[in-house]
């Protein structure tokens, strides 16, 4: 069998990701992400777009100067300013590299840049150009390229190939291309730009029709040797093709692609759960890969052909995508180096001063709750260690509550090291009572636009996970709180949003964002 043809995974989720609703993560966080990224074993990160803020500027050149194996990517749009403010960015990367776009179908042509084809050719080769100076690896994206006329993609992609893209990029940018569409764009690509060979072909699907994956797979069968994806698929609007999905797809169905990637599969759960908890974007239940069921057999006849022979039902192994096979219960007496060993086989690696926050906890834990799972030991690994100045820090509160009545709460918090204490009695119920209380002692008013619970692991003790989204003068925050009291849980969401609204607006430019 001839050799598996290399894929590069080139990761957006600091970027495009980020562009999810209410995504936003911080300077240490998106760091953290990108260090989990480089383990992952991704080739390519897009780690921001440099001009659109000093924030994104900052983040983009501390990964550069953090990540070693890597390249690291800065987005820019086909102007100086944006070109120069991101090779500035990258430049402390081992390797960098400048991603430079301009829209090239009619619609944006005529109504969004009011240009002819003759002045994008002109703009992309100019961008394409200099950005070359700064950096020997570029990127060029005809952005709404699966909906620009065939011969014109063309055109634009061989001028900016012949000014020095190293990689052209086909993005499908409002998700509108189907498989066979994909395959053709591609295909039409490479039968005519002559020089197609000296540049590598990517691939960037967004999700709106839910074809992101299979879209990406058919630009893969036509030759792309680079696909765009973010972890879970997060993304603008309905998101962009999923990494772990287009990763075992090309690995479980080798016998069809032919193809292989540099991921450790293994670390695509931990990373999964990373991205989540930091984004507050939780991923649903059914999720291919990395979703809770995903590896989980209810019906009697998959459970029964399962014990028999397990390739009946499941065509990949949950260890090979960093799901532990065992659920081993680690209780009261289990010490230090069992829930370390248990945390690194989960694929958190805690250094001496995490795995001691993460004792003392599971301690507590395990005085409230027989026996600690996975999922509580993941939940606790998992909290953000000093990834943000906490104004608010949850202490406890008393509640009394009764049907048809509001309830009266006494909350209690520390604030910049000081105790602090309000007592009200208004709401619908408990829930409303205590977020009330926060606000009033905070002096922060939300309008909450989202609010979940969820189950940690199984039984009547299990820990509730709660996430909740706040919108505070036109800036949206998310916050995470786990307990296994739910009222604790959204108590610790509700002030971990509050603490990232507190934090006051990041200053970001929206300069057309792509
Ligand atoms: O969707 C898109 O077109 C993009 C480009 C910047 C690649 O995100
Ligand atoms: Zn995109």
């Amino acid at each position: 069998m001839a050799d598996p043809r290399p894929i590069r995974i080139f990761d957006t989720t600091l970027r495009d990701g980020e562009q999810s609703p209410g995504a936003s993560m911080n300077r240490t966080e998106k760091l953290e992400v990108a260090q989990a990224l480089e383990k992952l074993g991704v080739d390519v990160i897009e780690a921001g777009f440099p001009i659109a803020s000093p924030g994104d500027f900052e983040s983009v050149r501390d990964i550069a100067a953090a990540i070693t194996e890597a390249t690291v990517c800065g987005l820019a749009r086909c102007n100086d300013g944006d070109i120069d403010r991101a090779g500035e960015a990258i430049r402390p990367a081992r390797r960098g590299r400048i991603h430079v776009f301009l829209a090239t179908s009619a619609i944006h042509r005529e109504f969004k840049l009011r240009m002819t084809e003759e002045e994008i050719v002109e703009r992309a080769v100019a961008g394409v150009t200099r950005a070359r100076h700064l950096c020997d690896d570029i990127e060029f994206s005809p952005e709404d390229a699966a909906r620009t006329e065939p011969d014109f993609l063309c055109r634009v992609v061989e001028a900016a190939i012949a000014a020095g893209a190293t990689t052209v990029n086909i993005p499908d940018t409002v998700g509108y291309a189907t498989p066979q569409h994909m395959h053709q764009v591609i295909a039409n690509l490479r039968n005519r730009v002559p020089s197609i060979d000296k540049a590598v072909i990517s691939v960037h699907c967004h999700d709106d029709l839910g074809l992101a994956v299979a879209n990406s797979l058919a630009a893969v069968e036509a030759g792309a040797g680079q696909v765009e994806c973010t972890v879970n698929g997060i993304g603008e609007r309905a998101g962009n093709c999923a990494l772990e999905e287009v990763v075992m797809a090309l690995r479980t169905r080798a016998d069809h692609y032919g193809c292989s990637t540099g991921i450790d599969t293994r670390r695509l759960v931990p990373t999964s759960r990373l991205v989540a908890t930091i984004t507050g974007i939780q991923v649903p239940r059914n999720k291919a890969i990395v979703g809770r069921n995903a590896f989980a057999h209810e019906s009697g006849i998959h459970q029964d052909g399962m014990l028999k022979e397990r390739s009946t039902y499941e065509i990949m192994r949950p260890e090979d995508v960093g799901l532990e096979k065992t659920d081993l219960v680690l209780g009261k007496h289990s010490g230090r180096a069992a829930l370390a060993d248990r945390a690194k086989a989960l694929g958190y690696e805690l250094d001496a001063e995490q795995l001691k926050t993460v004792f003392e906890q599971f301690k507590v834990l395990a005085d409230r709750k027989k026996e600690i799972y996975d999922g509580d030991i993941a939940a606790l690994c998992e909290q953000r260690f000093a990834a943000l100045p906490e104004q608010y820090v949850f202490e406890g509160y008393e509640l009394t509550s009764a049907a048809g009545a509001s309830p009266t709460v006494t909350l209690h918090v520390r604030h910049a090291g000081e105790p602090k204490s309000v007592t009200i009695t208004a709401g619908d119920g408990p829930v409303d009572a205590i977020f009330l209380a926060i606000e009033k002692l905070t002096g922060v008013t939300t309008r909450c636009r989202d609010f979940r619970v969820q189950a940690v692991t199984v039984g009547k003790d299990a820990q509730g996970e709660v996430t909740v989204e706040l919108e505070h003068e036109g800036q949206v925050q998310r916050g995470r709180g786990v307990s296994t009291d739910s009222l604790e849980a959204s108590a610790k969401a509700f002030l971990a949003a509050v603490n990232r609204l507190a934090l006051g607006p990041q200053p970001r430019l929206h300069p057309q964002r792509p």
